[in-house]
């Protein structure tokens, strides 16, 4: 509440008891595009979300479940009915048979999946491997739960992983490894041989795995998703992080989950249930519309974007930009070092300002800006309009080449 008679010293004092784990976190460089976008009026091909409407029948159900008064607390771990989908379509789709009364953990959405999972299972001075580049929200989970990043660089253009580099970063601190496939910001789709080599380090130092499956089935080029979890010898080890945010384009209806051992379970149910008690009850009701969506749901979510990706592609390409040709997810990396810019953020600066399209620039995915500093990310999780709109405005740029 404000208080008129805080003075300025009261406030100073209070200013520095802000918590030391807070020191080291910035905004989020992705949101903060979002908000140039609208200041600009530019096209936001920044922040990974939608502008498509998501699948009327899992809306309807989300109007039915509000109109059926599901409208209370859903049990904290996950409903029922949710829950027994999730395994239902584990079991379907996978093979994998996940016990919804153990194994399941519903969040609000795959941010705080991750992060009660790190809560959950890291002490602090742990290691965790971090691939990078990587998705920026995982150097924050890391702070906040004073664990330790151990960066292991994937190599361009098609970002395979470098395994001797990655042996020598497991050492005895190390505690789990980090694994989002398909990947952000790179569209990497990590294959079953790289899967299994990391699945016989993490048996073989007894390290766990926290695997990133939000993109499972934005996915191209004949590739198929593996979830880490159904590797020899990585179902006990393994924390399966997933959410309906992309899969069923609905990124503002915070329903998420993990799947792990009932150990690792009770202990992220822990963390979960005093942070935010449970996800949206009534939407955890359409959760279950979504989850039993036909197959030819996925594949046309994986054509629709397909043909975004190859339409994207096609811009860059023809505006000057050299691209890291996504595999998975919906973003594309581009090189920018064509049109002279001295770095990433002036680029991306000039480019909502001027050009009025928004991106995120590359250095958001490093540790240290100056690698990132000749790359952005375009997100192409767009309409085909907002897409030729944004051809309209980059067209401009091939007169500075
Ligand atoms: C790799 C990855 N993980 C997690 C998230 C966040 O997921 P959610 O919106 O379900 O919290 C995103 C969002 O862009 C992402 O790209």
């Amino acid at each position: 509440m404000h208080d008129p008679s805080a003075t300025s010293a009261t406030v100073a004092r209070t200013m520095q008891t802000a918590s030391q784990r807070t020191f080291g976190l910035v905004e989020s460089v992705i949101r903060e595009m979002t908000r140039l976008a609208l200041h600009y009026g530019a096209v936001n091909l920044s922040q990974g979300y939608p502008d498509f409407p998501a699948p009327a029948e899992v809306k309807e159900a989300a109007k039915r479940a509000i109109d059926g008064d599901i409208n209370q607390y859903a049990i904290t771990w996950g409903a029922k009915r949710f829950r027994d989908a999730l395994a239902r379509k584990a079991s379907a789709t996978f093979g994998w048979e996940v016990d919804p009364e153990t194994e399941i953990c519903v969040t609000c959405g795959a941010t705080e999946a991750m992060f009660a999972s790190f809560m959950a299972l890291l002490n602090p001075g742990d290691e965790v491997v971090i691939f990078e580049p990587f998705y920026e929200n995982y150097g924050p989970d890391c702070s906040l739960t004073g664990a330790i990043p151990r960066l292991v660089r994937l190599r361009p253009p098609d970002w395979h992983i470098p395994f001797d580099e990655l042996e020598a970063a497991f050492n005895e601190r190390t505690r789990a490894i980090v694994i989002n496939t398909p990947n952000n910001p790179t569209g990497k789709v990590f294959g079953h041989d790289e899967l299994e080599k990391i699945a016989r380090l993490c048996c073989e130092r007894d390290v766990l795995a926290v695997t990133d499956e939000i993109y499972e089935y934005i996915i191209y080029d004949g590739q198929r998703h593996v979830p880490m979890a159904t590797m020899p010898g990585m179902r006990q080890r393994t924390v399966t992080v997933n959410a309906m945010s992309k899969s069923y384009s609905v990124t503002g209806w915070r329903v998420g989950w993990t799947i792990a051992h009932r150990d690792l379970t009770n202990s992220i149910r822990k963390v979960h249930d005093f942070v935010t008690v449970g996800a949206a009850a009534p939407l955890q009701e359409a959760g279950v519309t979504a989850l039993s969506l036909p197959q030819s749901y996925y594949d046309s979510l994986a054509a629709e974007y397909n043909k975004r990706r190859n339409h994207l592609l096609g811009i860059l390409e023809e505006c000057g930009f050299r691209c890291f040709r996504p595999q998975g997810a919906y973003y594309a990396i581009a090189d920018i070092s064509r049109f002279g810019f001295e770095n990433d953020t002036k680029f991306a600066e000039f480019l909502v300002r001027e050009i009025g399209v928004a991106v995120v620039p590359g250095s958001s995915f490093y540790r240290n800006p100056a690698d990132g500093a000749q790359q952005v990310r375009f997100a192409f999780c767009k309409k085909e309009e907002t897409l030729n709109e944004a051809a309209n405005r980059l067209r401009r740029l091939r007169d500075r080449l």
